[in-house]
């Protein structure tokens, strides 16, 4: 009698990959408890649905993760919908925004620091990791503080795997581009400042917080971009970059005929921080 060993019959096709959340060490993977829909399975495969946006540091792609070895009898059958955030290596990537939020950063091994600073390609492959990873954990300590961030999965190399934003496959407009009136601009407002007290609370300026970096999901403001997080005190540009979020939300709210003092915000969030 040959023993049961029951493999799945699916093996990844074109555009498709094993999971990689097996592989990874428990520090690439996101906070505890992990949501529901987090699919943990060694036997998951991840199908590319296509990419949602290409920017300029990186391109934001769509994955599905789901186990097709599970059946409806084994419970649970999970599928989810990730967005997949790969960091560029290549030259164009933008290193000179690098420097004002490096200053007070240190890599571990000073041959990874030479090889940044040079440019190696060794140098911006492990540059671009490292930007994958401080997006990482900048919104794994932000979701833990209960700010409105996307839910990060896993982090492995110069990819970030996240919850997507979206109905379905659709992502969330930008608040750029959100249609909103006047009075739900006004709870869009509250939504947003009341992010900003939370990332403040925990001693976080966000760094580039501007329109194009929220994202409006039925009615409610979601912060993402987060990789230059930077710490408000021992960074040496977090106030005055502290200052120039104020300024950039305050300015956008206050075009669209939602008025809003920059430096009252600045110095309401100035005193979480002390
Ligand atoms: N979790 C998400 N769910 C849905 N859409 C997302 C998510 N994260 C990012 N996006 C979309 O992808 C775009 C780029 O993401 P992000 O801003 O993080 O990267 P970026 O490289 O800084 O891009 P940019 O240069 O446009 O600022 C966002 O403007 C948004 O439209
Ligand atoms: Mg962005």
């Amino acid at each position: 009698m040959h023993t049961a060993l029951v493999f799945s019959t699916v093996e990844p096709g074109d555009g498709q990959r094993w999971s990689t959340w097996p592989a990874i060490t428990p520090s690439q993977r996101g906070p505890e408890p992990w949501p529901d829909w987090v699919v943990t399975s060694s036997g998951a495969i991840d199908t590319e649905l296509g990419v949602v946006k290409t920017g300029k540091e990186a391109d934001l792609h769509l994955i599905e993760r789901f186990d097709p070895g599970l059946t409806p009898a084994d419970p649970p059958v999970k599928r989810s919908i990730l967005a997949a955030k790969r960091y560029r290596t290549l030259e164009h990537r933008d290193f000179h925004r690098s420097a004002e939020y490096q200053e007070g950063r240190r890599t571990r091994r000073s041959r990874d620091e030479r090889a940044v600073a040079k440019g190696t390609a060794y140098g911006r492959s492990f540059a671009a990791g490292m930007w994958a990873f401080a997006e990482f954990e900048a919104l794994s300590a932000m979701h833990s503080a209960g700010a409105p961030v996307p839910y990060p999965v896993q982090v492995d190399g110069t990819e970030l795997l996240m919850e997507f934003i979206g109905a379905g496959t659709t992502a969330a407009p930008r608040l750029a581009q959100s249609r909103a009136e006047l009075a739900e601009l006004r709870s869009l407002l509250d939504q947003v400042i009341d992010a900003m007290h939370l990332f403040a609370r925990a001693g976080y300026v966000h760094g580039d917080l501007s329109a194009y970096n929220l994202l409006v999901h039925e009615g409610r403001v979601v912060v993402i971009d987060l990789p230059q997080i930077v710490d408000a005190v021992a960074n040496p540009n977090g106030i005055g970059m502290l200052h120039r979020d104020c300024v950039n939300i305050a300015e956008w709210f206050t075009r669209k005929r939602v008025e809003v003092d920059a430096e009252e915000l600045f110095g309401e969030l100035l005193a979480e921080l002390y």
